[in-house]
């Protein structure tokens, strides 16, 4: 039983497309799948697999835009939060509303569902082996935004938190190619990701929400503690100030 990712970088916003395939059943499912529905189909074909589930991160129409083509053509569940289904932009009869902790089957193996919400209120990861399949919750040197609608950036504060606890080795997955690198794993982005170093959750909001765009710009380069500590200060010195003033 070996479970193995492969990727595709499709589209105009740097969308990554992961599948989770089980080399011995040759069984397959295809994350977010978005923008090309036929390269995403021949790419599963050509490979001898058999496509078994599509598995949405969340339902934002970069991640999605492929999921009505597909299933015209393959008749496979769809794996969603209840919460994330309820936002309304995923229409698909019966889906299969997935809970934390759950084990999707997938040959032998088996995926497992981490709910991340904070990028969006239903948002979730899959967690296959040691692989990681991040979504829009968790960037290399970066993490998603929390200004939509459906956003929470103290809940993102929370999964990160969660993202954190995973074994060092865990390889990273994202939705989007905005790192110097495609992947990288838990151990070194928590030396290197400003939103794994940051460990002040009012930091952490302040950061995400008003300072990012003054220091981070995509692609993102790595950071250091002694960055982020350096930015934290000048941040308190101008809190300070504005409340002396
Ligand atoms: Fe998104």
């Amino acid at each position: 039983m070996a479970i193995i990712i492969h990727t595709l970088k499709l589209g105009s916003m740097d969308n990554f497309i992961h599948f989770v395939a089980d080399t011995d059943s040759k069984n397959i499912m295809v994350v977010d799948p978005a923008w090309e529905a036929e390269t995403i189909l021949t790419f599963i074909d050509k490979n001898g697999y058999h496509l078994t589930g599509i598995l949405l991160t969340h339902s934002h129409a970069d991640h999605i835009s492929a999921l009505k083509p597909i299933l015209a053509q393959r008749q496979v569940p769809v794996y969603i939060s209840r919460t994330e289904f309820r936002l309304g932009r995923v229409r698909v009869k019966n889906p299969h509303y997935i809970e934390d902790g759950e084990r999707i089957p997938l040959g032998k193996a088996d995926i497992e569902v981490i709910f991340t919400p904070g990028h969006t209120s239903g948002g979730v990861c899959f967690l296959a082996d040691k692989h990681l399949i991040a979504g829009d919750t968790l960037f290399i040197d970066g993490c998603g935004r929390c200004n939509f609608r459906e956003s929470d950036v103290e809940q993102m504060w929370h999964s990160l938190q969660r993202l954190k606890q995973l074994p060092d080795d865990t390889v990273i997955y994202c939705g989007h190619d905005y790192g110097q690198q495609a992947t990288a794993t838990i151990g070194q982005q928590k030396l290197t990701n400003p939103y794994l170093l940051i460990d002040d959750k009012a930091f952490f909001i302040a950061f995400r929400m008003h300072l990012q765009s003054q220091y981070r710009s995509i692609p993102f380069k790595p950071s250091s503690a002694a960055e982020m500590q350096a930015i934290r200060a000048a941040h308190q010195n101008t809190v300070a100030r504005q409340i002396k003033n």
